[in-house]
């Protein structure tokens, strides 16, 4: 794992399109071995995982691959109401399998789908599927028959035994209308309501035995799926407010008033430490959650956290939910310098089961990491889709300014930068000129002129004024001195020599 299995002599191809991409996303993560072999084992045991390093290594492809590789979720979250204590409704956790069997029984009581000219007559007439007068078939949202022009829809009830059998209907809730209406079969020596429903160009019948499953059904308790079974494994907190990272109780300006307002389960809403249930949570920047990493200690510690209303303001401060299941692996992401602002609680509970891991910034500048450099570029111009492929000379060329970068930035001798998100930014720059330019392949020249202005902007000023110190210096006694074009223009403003 995390060797690349990309073997090539550069020698041999000509161009960038001729390197394999990998498929396993740990495989594209070049130079980070030793992060990729923990990430899989954390993966694998479900540990916890620490990456410290600066932007732009790795940090984010790693988290998103455990992700990939960590099995299906198998449970669903719910809660449910709570007809006692309507503000604090139950959670409710349901296997895949009941999950399955639920929907199951769901869809057998959605009864079958026939063609409006397989119904008694009497059926598709009332409905609006056939015209009284010609017998023509037409959908029901046509009011008069395109055959023979006569109005489709019935005036007054068929006479005061018409729908004499609709009293079976009503027992089942079925008010007779154009939209439904029920009517009776016989089945061996007894009598049995049948409904028909209009279903767009078909019609739905559902039969007694159907018509009880459905009743048993709407009579449970009624519950709200929070986190679904079939969700993303991988949820991203970074950045995320206190609600989003802990879940709410949505405000309902009815107070949850039994006939006016939302009760107040619907109004429960995850938070991303649930939504984690079973999964990877990703926090990048953590340090920056500040005071929230208490919350995600304890999370970590009871595996449950509970969901309240956290706005004091709201009428959903006074809704909890107890118990919601948060079983997560947590990969949480640092910059060197914040690592001090890690709750030191939390980075115990991580090491504690789990790995930290430092970055590298660089790599040995040698042929084998030269190779992998060059399915670097590779990959960024597939993920890019916009430009074309490099040829090698001008891909040496990127090589070297990885090199350079990292005794810039890194101080590192003979060494390849593995700060890839700017030097990506590079390889795309150059490709927009290629593609403006007009060649087929991103050539030395494209990639020279990406070079020239994709210098961050505190190295053009060292080479346009010596260093950066002198910069500011000079910038500071010409905006000082009075005789500055600027500050004679705010002087005189109409003065005519600048008219
Ligand atoms: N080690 C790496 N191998 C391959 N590509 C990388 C590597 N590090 C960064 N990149 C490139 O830079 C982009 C940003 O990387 P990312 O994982 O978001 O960095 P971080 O999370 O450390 O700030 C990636 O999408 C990828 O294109
Ligand atoms: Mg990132």
């Amino acid at each position: 794992m995390g060797e690349s299995y990309i073997n090539f002599n550069p020698a041999d191809i000509p161009d960038t399109s001729f390197i394999d991409i990998p498929k396993n996303p740990l495989d594209r993560i070049i130079g980070q071995e030793e992060a990729v072999r923990y990430a899989s084992i954390a993966a694998k045991q479900r540990r916890n995982l620490l990456l410290v390093g600066p932007p732009g290594v790795g940090k984010s492809m790693i988290a998103q691959a455990i992700a990939l590789s960590i099995p299906r979720p198998r449970e669903e979250l719910r809660v449910v109401h709570n007809p006692i204590q309507p503000e604090r409704p139950f959670v409710e956790v349901k296997s895949y399998d009941e999950v399955k069997a639920e929907k199951l029984e769901a869809s057998a009581t959605e009864g079958v789908l026939i063609d409006p000219e397989s119904a008694p007559l009497h059926v598709a007439e009332r409905l609006g599927y056939r015209c009284q007068k010609c017998g023509h078939y037409s959908l029901p949202t046509e009011t008069v028959c395109p055959s023979c022009g006569a109005s489709k829809i019935q005036t007054g009830q068929a006479g005061p035994f018409g729908d004499v059998f609709n009293v079976l209907g009503a027992a089942f809730g079925v008010q007779n209308s154009n939209e439904r209406i029920s009517s009776t079969v016989k089945v061996g020596d007894r009598e049995e309501v049948i409904v028909y429903e209009r279903a767009g160009d078909k019609i739905r019948v559902l039969d007694q035995k159907t018509l009880e499953r459905k009743r048993k059904m709407e009579k449970k308790s009624p519950s709200k799926t929070i986190v679904p079974i079939d969700r993303n494994p991988f949820v991203l907190a970074t950045g995320a407010s206190e609600t989003e990272l802990l879940g709410d109780v949505r405000h309902d300006p009815y107070g949850g008033h039994p006939q006016l307002g939302t009760l107040p389960y619907e109004r429960v809403i995850a938070g991303a430490i649930h939504e984690a249930h079973e999964g990877v949570l990703f926090i990048d920047e953590i340090s920056h959650l500040g005071d929230l990493q208490r919350y995600i200690l304890t999370a970590m510690q009871e595996k449950v956290f509970p969901i309240s209303g956290r706005n004091p303001q709201s009428a959903g401060a006074s809704v909890r939910v107890d118990n919601v299941p948060c079983d997560f692996v947590l990969v949480a992401a640092c910059n060197v310098q914040d690592l001090q602002y890690i709750l030191s609680a939390l980075r115990s509970r991580i090491v504690g089961n789990g790995y930290e891991i430092l970055m590298k910034v660089s790599i040995p500048d040698n042929q084998e990491n030269r190779i992998k450099y060059l399915q670097f570029i590779a990959q960024e111009i597939a993920n890019d889709g916009k430009i074309p492929h490099m040829s090698m000379e001008a891909a040496d060329l990127i090589i070297q300014e990885g090199k350079r970068r990292a005794k810039l930035i890194d101080n590192r001798e003979n060494a390849l930068t593995l700060r890839l998100r700017e030097l990506g930014g590079l390889i795309r720059a150059s490709g927009d000129i290629a593609v403006f330019a007009g060649s087929k392949l991103i050539e030395p020249e494209h990639v020279k002129e990406a070079l020239e202005i994709y210098l961050p902007v505190e190295e053009k000023i060292r080479k346009v004024y010596g260093n950066f110190e002198a910069a500011v210096t000079s910038e500071y006694t010409i905006s000082q001195r009075g005789d500055s074009y600027y500050q004679y223009y705010n002087r005189f403003p109409d003065d005519e020599t600048y008219g």
